[in-house]
């Protein structure tokens, strides 16, 4: 099951955290994996990580910011793999600031990373699935999705409408045999995560708020997204997976 061998991915953000660990798990699941970030040093070492599990790799450099950019990353993945698969639309940036301070350069900067970026990488990858009439998206959404937190709105406001893209893509590419389903992780111990863990208060009261009494790690989102990307997850399209040892349940 779960078996991915002949697919080929294309991950944006594969550079660290949830990225990387998504890219490592799909490789070790048999696919073949187009990384893309805009650090290449850090991309090498995803790749060395990937290779390690025996599947074709390539590390691009793009910014998802800019619409050729990802375009020309798309192209060579594509004149590489010949096709691809599954996309995980992960890259990703956070902000953290009272809402009354936030200027146009902070918000617009969210939006451009967290909302543009998926929105043209799904139209790139997406206009070859659509074609080829096969393909999974997978949209890294949050709990952020669906709860506010202070000093977060605009990633919440992001990611509420990130969540949204994929389910309405989902109800519109259906009929392409296109899949399109968000993961939604809860506080996982990342780079953007960083400015949370510098304060021993901020820490405790994270972990009270989360049933499980620890935070995620990016290893504990990887296995998710080998099941929705493979065929044995062929009925399930539009929907929000939750990981977060129960934070938002309670
Ligand atoms: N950590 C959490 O608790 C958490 C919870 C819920 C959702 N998420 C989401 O999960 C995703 C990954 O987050 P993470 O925690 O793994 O953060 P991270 O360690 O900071 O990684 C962010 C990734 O996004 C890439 N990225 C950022 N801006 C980019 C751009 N303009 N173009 C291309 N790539 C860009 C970075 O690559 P380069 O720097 O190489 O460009 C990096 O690989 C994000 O969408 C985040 O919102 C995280």
């Amino acid at each position: 099951m779960f078996d991915l061998k002949g697919k080929s991915a294309f991950i944006t953000g594969a550079s660290r955290g949830i990225g990387r660990s998504v890219a490592t798990c799909l490789a070790q699941a048999g696919a073949d994996v187009a990384l893309v970030g805009r650090d290449m040093a850090a991309l090498d070492e995803t790749l060395a990580a990937v290779k390690g599990a025996g599947k074709r790799a390539l590390a691009l450099k793009a910014d998802v910011t800019g619409a050729e950019s990802v375009e020309a990353a798309v192209a060579a993945a594509c004149n590489e793999f010949g096709k691809i698969d599954i996309l995980v639309c992960n890259a990703g940036v956070q902000k953290l600031k009272p809402f009354l301070e936030m200027g146009p350069q902070d918000w617009r900067g969210l939006i451009a990373t967290n909302l543009e970026g998926a929105i043209v990488t799904m139209q790139s990858v997406g206009k070859r699935m659509v074609a080829q009439k096969s393909g999974v998206i997978l949209a890294m959404a949050s709990i952020y999705s669906f709860v506010g937190a202070p000093g977060n709105t605009i990633y919440c406001m992001t990611k509420g409408g990130l969540l949204q893209l994929s389910r309405a893509l989902a109800v519109e590419w259906a009929r392409y045999n296109v899949r399109v389903n968000a993961i939604c992780p809860g506080w996982i111990e990342t780079d953007l995560t960083k400015p949370y863990m510098q304060d021993q208060k901020v820490i405790d009261a994270g972990l009270r708020q989360i049933p499980a009494r620890r935070f995620g790690k990016p290893e504990d989102i990887g296995p998710l997204a080998v099941y929705l990307a493979s065929d044995e997850a062929s009925f399930v399209t539009g929907q929000a997976y939750v990981i977060d040892g129960g934070q938002i349940a309670h």
